[in-house]
């Protein structure tokens, strides 16, 4: 069609000089396309032009139309790009003529190339690369690449759109020589965070029919600026740490974030300084909390630290950390002694408060929580009365003697797990009060003493021992008054006040005294003192300090006592018996008989046991009649004592036999003289010591009884012993009848007033040489106690 109006234009332009034609025609028309029926529109027939051999002058230029003279047509020769035949140039035409020969002819031909839409706005390059900071202001303009359109006119470049446009616009520049430039303005600020990169289209329309466009990519990348500050992930720590963890004990880490880039987003963790940060550690790059002290929860229980962060550029943010100790239990019990007795008085009532304590625990909780306890076995407990303080009191009686010393030892443990305790011991004295008497170390005494002591001897001692202490415990002794046989005890025995010692006073003689008994009393120096006593017995033990003495026969000076043996006696006839005491006891007055001497010693023999003279052949009429024995009589005391008797017999049938044999016996005629008297006074002074001694006899025989009782008790041996006069031990003698005696007493045992019986006494032959008459003598037995050494004879005329 534009062709056609091309066309129209030519023809209008036909007639210059020879004449001339114009055609218009579009670009890249086909090749054998019809320009123009330049043989019509010439008015030249097609004749002319075999006939004038028309042809085209192009000079040097192409070819692109070529003459069909036949048609008489213009025909495309060569396919015709308007923007590479005139570029930008407008208009865009060719010109050449046609020739004709025969006439010489030549007609100017114009074909005009109009422009066709053939090409699209392009860019050189297919992306542009940007790098923008984050922080370039709104208004920031950058350059774009324009885009290049072939054509022209309305094909040519029309405009550009630019897509998304978040946050540039595209600004159209149109210079001085009308050329457009394009440049993208910064709308709303960038934000790295959001969108690091951001890619945009720049598309290019031209303004043809249909319309074309090219593209371009832009790259933008958004290059990071420090514009956000780190942040904690949390506004606040809250941890815990048991105290005492060991360094470098991991407490927590601290986050913090920084949505920047690089070093801008790179945080460092610090801790501001403040009371505790010397205890904890940061991780700076790790952010890392970990101990570097020892946390105390008795000294702080909560630690709050400020935890800087920061970024490179200087934007930083603080994060709180709240740092709670818990309680470990690591204390034991404290005990503090607040008061306490040293000694307490062994009289005091249960109950008595002895020690108070204060205990702490600075744990917490049961860590804290205290329970005290006292060592077993003593007598004492441990009450709480408030919290922390305890007291230690007495629970039972005291009794120094029994323990005067406690160590109460007191354990606190408390009631974590484990369990920490203490324990601290006090030391109790227990102070004495006088609440022992003095115990005597038996409950009777009995002590022997030899008789005939020299007095001030010490006799024995008695102890009495006090439990209790020092001056309470300090005993003294006492003799209690009592009286021994009518004289105070005093006279008789001393008690040493310190030691106890008995001494004794006087000398003391069995035969008078034979034992006592009298009370020592223990005495300590307490206030009030206290005393006990105790029973001493003393006895006096037997020395052998008396001979036997002989009773029978009298040992007279002036008399001759002899006893008769008939010529016809047989063997074994009994003489006479010799009887002896010994006012001794015990082996001291056990007597054994002997026949020292003798006129034929072959006639006569003694019992040595009983005293008894017995014939031992028969006698004949050779024996004389005068017979002297001398029989000595010992006891078995150590060493023995003696006496010797001498026995007169006669041997004869009748008296005058005797007495022509006797009278030669006399030998101390003078003597004599007097011995009527003293017969008298004899038989008087006898007849009182017969009734006395039969008294003392049975007195003597009762008390032996008892005491052979007592000894049988005591299982102490006893030695059976009967004094040859009080009865007959052979059992074979003759003489029982003789000792009949009959018994009388006075109040006055010094006086007596004895009768004797008549005990038949025909053998006993009493002579006194200065008389005539035969005497019947009768001894009486001596008082053992009262007179001990004078043997009483009594004569009788
Ligand atoms: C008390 O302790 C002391 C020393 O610690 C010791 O000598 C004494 O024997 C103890 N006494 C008692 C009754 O345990
Ligand atoms: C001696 O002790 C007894 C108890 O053993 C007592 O009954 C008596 O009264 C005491 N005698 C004297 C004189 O103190």
């Amino acid at each position: 069609m534009g062709w056609q109006v091309l066309l129209f234009i030519s023809v209008l332009s036909f007639g210059a000089v020879c004449g001339q034609v114009s055609y218009s025609i579009p670009e890249e028309m086909l090749k054998g396309a019809l320009v123009g029926n330049i043989a019509q529109d010439l008015g030249l027939g097609v004749e002319r032009l075999k006939s004038g051999k028309a042809r085209i002058y192009t000079g040097s230029s192409e070819e692109y139309i070529e003459l069909k003279r036949e048609r008489g047509v213009l025909r495309i020769k060569e396919k015709i790009d308007r923007e590479s035949l005139c570029g930008q140039t407008v208009p865009c035409a060719l010109h050449f003529q046609m020739i004709l020969e025969n006439p010489m002819e030549f007609y100017t031909v114009t074909v005009e190339i109009t422009d066709v839409n053939d090409n699209p706005p392009t860019f050189e390059r297919g992306e542009m690369k940007y790098e923008i900071t984050e922080s370039a202001l709104t208004g920031a303009r950058f350059a774009l690449e324009k885009a290049i359109d072939d054509d022209v006119g309305v094909n040519g470049l029309s405009s550009y759109a630019l897509k998304p446009s978040d946050n540039f616009a595209l600004k159209t520049i149109i210079r001085g020589d009308g050329t457009k430039h394009v440049e993208m303005v910064l709308q709303k600020p960038l934000d790295r965070e959001k969108h690091e990169h951001i890619s945009l289209i720049l598309t290019a329309v031209d303004g043809g029919e249909p319309q074309l466009s090219g593209t371009m990519q832009i790259l933008i990348t958004v290059i990071d600026a420090n514009d956000n500050p780190p942040v904690c992930s949390k506004a606040e720590y809250k941890v815990s740490v048991t105290e005492n963890a060991p360094i470098g004990t991991v407490i927590t880490t601290v986050m913090a974030t920084d949505v920047d880039k690089g070093n801008n987003g790179k945080v460092t963790y610090t801790i501001s300084k403040s009371g505790a940060a010397s205890l904890f550690k940061i991780g700076p790059d790790s952010g890392v909390l970990t101990l570097y002290g020892n946390v105390d929860y008795e000294k702080r229980r909560r630690y709050e630290l400020d935890v800087q962060v920061s970024d490179q550029g200087g934007l930083t943010d603080v994060c709180k950390v709240i740092v709670d100790v818990t309680d470990t239990n690591d204390n034991p019990p404290s005990i503090n002694i607040m008061s306490k007795s040293n000694t307490v008085s062994e009289n005091v009532k249960p109950g008595t408060v002895v020690t108070m304590l204060n205990i702490q625990d600075p744990d917490a909780n049961e860590n804290g929580k205290v329970l005290c306890i006292l060592n077993e076995n003593i007598p004492f407990a441990i009450e709480s009365t408030t919290n922390n303080f305890f007291t230690v009191v007495t629970d039972s009686e005291l009794d120094r003697e029994r323990s005067s010393l406690y160590n109460i030892t007191v354990t606190c443990s408390d009631e974590g797990v484990p369990s920490l305790s203490s324990s601290v011991t006090l030391t109790l004295q227990i102070s004495d009060v006088n609440d022992n008497a003095p115990v005597f170390e038996r409950s009777s005494y009995e002590a022997y003493i030899v008789e005939n002591n020299t007095p001030g001897l010490s006799v024995f001692i008695v102890k009495a021992r006090d439990a209790d202490w020092n001056q309470n415990a300090r005993v003294s002794y006492i003799l209690e008054d009592s009286s021994v046989n009518g004289l105070p005890v005093s006279s008789y025995v001393s008690v040493s006040a310190d030691s106890g010692v008995i001494h004794a006073v006087r000398s003391f003689d069995y035969e008078q005294i034979k034992d006592f008994h009298f009370r020592v009393k223990a005495q300590d120096g307490g206030s009030p003192p206290l005393s006990s006593n105790v029973t001493v017995k003393i006895l006096i033990q037997d020395q052998n300090d008396n001979p036997p003495q002989v009773l029978y026969p009298v040992q007279t000076g002036g008399s001759l006592v002899a006893e008769m043996v008939p010529r016809s006696a047989d063997v074994g006839y009994l003489v006479t018996k010799v009887v002896a005491v010994d006012v001794d006891s015990g082996q001291n007055a056990w007597l054994s008989y002997k026949l020292q001497k003798a006129t034929d010693k072959a006639l006569f023999e003694v019992g040595s046991q009983n005293g008894e003279i017995r014939t031992i052949r028969q006698v004949t009429d050779k024996d004389a009649v005068k017979q002297r024995l001398s029989v000595i009589v010992e006891d078995n005391g150590q060493p023995s004592r003696s006496a010797t008797v001498v026995v007169n017999v006669a041997v004869a049938d009748s008296f005058p036999e005797v007495l022509s044999e006797f009278t030669d016996f006399t030998h101390d005629k003078e003597y004599n003289d007097n011995l009527t008297f003293y017969l008298v006074l004899a038989l008087a002074v006898v007849s009182f010591l017969f009734i006395t001694c039969v008294v003392v006899i049975i007195s003597v025989k009762i008390y032996r009884w008892r005491k052979s009782r007592v000894l049988y008790h005591s299982n102490l041996p006893v030695i059976p012993y009967y004094p040859p006069r009080y009865s007959d031990t052979l059992g074979t003698g003759t003489l029982q009848h003789v000792y009949n005696y009959e018994l009388c007493r006075t109040t006055d045992s010094r006086k007596s007033d004895c009768k004797f019986g008549g005990a038949g006494s025909q053998n006993v032959l009493i002579m006194d040489p200065s008389a005539t008459g035969t005497m019947q003598r009768i001894q009486s037995e001596k008082n053992i106690l009262d007179e001990p050494d004078s043997p009483l004879e009594v004569r009788l005329l």
